[in-house]
């Protein structure tokens, strides 16, 4: 597992302004739990980056009602210093296991360290509460996933035959084994 960062906030160290595509004031991350201002934005990236996103109301439950949830947001500043959600991750605490139930990262704000640091502030806080592993599904061919996955240790257990039901492509099972908090 990647170090712990200091608090929620963290520096993209190689990017400088001139290579962002989209308007940033400087080049901070921060990462905190979702608010239901938030919820608006965060359908918006699940739409934009799934081709079977939650239905809209979806976040606003795992945010209000499930006590088994946990969700964050990557903020940015924009132009007008005002924050701008980029990404969001939530994750279901079942038992002594995280379950990443969907990370996505806004289309426009990808390569930037964003979905790295997403997963590892929730990592980090579910270890905290206790979790002793993590798992999730991918879609095979979802590679770039799965590398980001494999970054944090995450191994293939299992696959799911025609699990998803837009094109009937397999969910690659990947499992934390060993989760620690620090
Ligand atoms: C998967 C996903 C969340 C990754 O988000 P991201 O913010 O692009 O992730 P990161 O930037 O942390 O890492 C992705 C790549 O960017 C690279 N990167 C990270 N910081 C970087 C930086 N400062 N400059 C350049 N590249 C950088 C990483 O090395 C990584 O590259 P690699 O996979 O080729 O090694 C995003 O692609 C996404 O939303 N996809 C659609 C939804 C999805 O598939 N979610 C997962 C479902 S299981």
């Amino acid at each position: 597992m990647p170090q712990p960062y200091p608090l929620f906030t963290y520096t993209i160290m190689s990017l400088s302004l001139t290579e962002l595509s989209s308007p940033l004031v400087n080049n901070e991350i921060t990462i905190r739990p979702m608010r239901v201002e938030d919820l608006a934005s965060v359908h918006q990236i699940d739409c934009l980056s799934f081709s079977l996103p939650w239905p809209a109301n979806a976040f606003r439950y795992e945010l209000i009602e499930n006590p088994h949830s946990r969700l964050w947001v990557a903020e940015v500043e924009g132009c007008d210093g005002v924050g701008i959600v980029v990404g969001a991750i939530v994750v279901w605490l079942v038992v002594d296991e995280a379950h990443i139930a969907t990370l996505a990262v806004h289309p426009n704000y990808r390569h930037r360290g964003i979905g790295t640091q997403l997963l590892h502030t929730a990592l980090r806080e579910c270890a905290c509460e206790g979790m002793r592993s993590a798992t999730l599904e991918v879609r095979a061919g979802n590679l770039e996933a799965q590398a980001l996955y494999q970054r944090f240790g995450f191994e293939v257990v299992g696959r799911r035959r025609a699990y998803y039901q837009d094109n009937h492509e397999d969910a690659i099972i990947m499992t934390l084994s060993q989760l620690e908090a620090g």
